[in-house]
């Protein structure tokens, strides 16, 4: 299984430097011979300027949040059906931000990841522990409790363990503290999923840059990149894209 290298813009971008923007990668992605596959995921208001240039090029959209809801009332919202109209093919749920700036619960992610598959949508569900959990020696039962907590059972999409510490800090997690809880990670997959939790990918995501990927790629069971601040400019995205095996 190639890897992933997935783009999260977070709330980043106009339309016009989002239209540049994946112009760029996609560009840039044609100069790498047999390139992994790469996920954007823009904020809403730009899926629709972006999505159709990203035709032809195999970089696929993705959104970075959406309702549990197929509609209804809930102002402000978006559902998964929604996406799925303007191309979106995955979605990230359970962000760290979301969670923290709107109070999301492992149960509210689950619904959502229901709700995405429901929609035709890969969820790529985050986890990650905080400095707090981390220095208390928590961080495996933290992490534990949000993928028994955040994966429904029918879980079919991808899981980004971005411990909190390490996002936006410029400093990644280290590749042993990396190689540490992605074999906790997947022995727990294993044991909530069988054999279905032997091959779901599982992203690595906190600071990723040029620089950093060629040494995090490469460690064991990391099945690509959830990548914020560097996948705001090509120019340090593409050589994310390249260090993926
Ligand atoms: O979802 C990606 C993310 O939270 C990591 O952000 O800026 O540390 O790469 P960043």
């Amino acid at each position: 299984m190639r890897q992933m290298i997935v783009g999260n813009w977070k709330m980043n971008g106009l339309t016009a430097p989002s239209r540049d923007l994946v112009s760029a990668i996609a560009q840039g992605l044609e100069a790498i011979p047999n390139p992994p596959p790469v996920v954007v995921c823009p904020p809403f208001t730009q899926l629709a300027a972006t999505g159709p240039l990203l035709k032809g090029t195999g970089i696929a959209l993705g959104a970075q949040n959406c309702h549990h809801a197929p509609s209804g009332a809930h102002t402000g919202d978006i559902s998964a059906a929604m996406l799925a109209e303007l191309g979106v093919e995955y979605v990230i749920l359970g962000h760290s931000e979301r969670r923290r700036d709107h109070g999301e619960l492992d149960e509210t992610v689950r619904e959502k990841a229901v709700a995405a598959m429901e929609a035709g949508l890969t969820p790529i569900v985050c986890i990650g522990e905080s400095a707090d959990q981390r220095a208390a020696g928590e961080y495996q039962d933290a992490v534990g409790w949000q993928i028994k907590g955040s994966l429904p059972d029918n879980f079919n999409g991808i899981v980004a363990y971005e411990p909190i510490w390490a996002i936006g800090s410029g400093v990644p997690a280290s590749t042993q503290d990396i190689a540490d809880m992605m074999g906790f990670i997947r022995a727990e997959l294993m044991r909530q999923f069988g054999e279905a939790g032997k091959t779901m990918r599982i992203l690595y995501g906190g600071s990723v840059n040029g620089r950093e990927a060629p040494a995090i790629l490469p460690i064991a069971e990391v099945g690509g990149a959830l990548v914020g601040g560097a996948s705001l400019k090509a120019d340090a995205f593409l050589p994310i894209v390249r260090a993926a095996i």
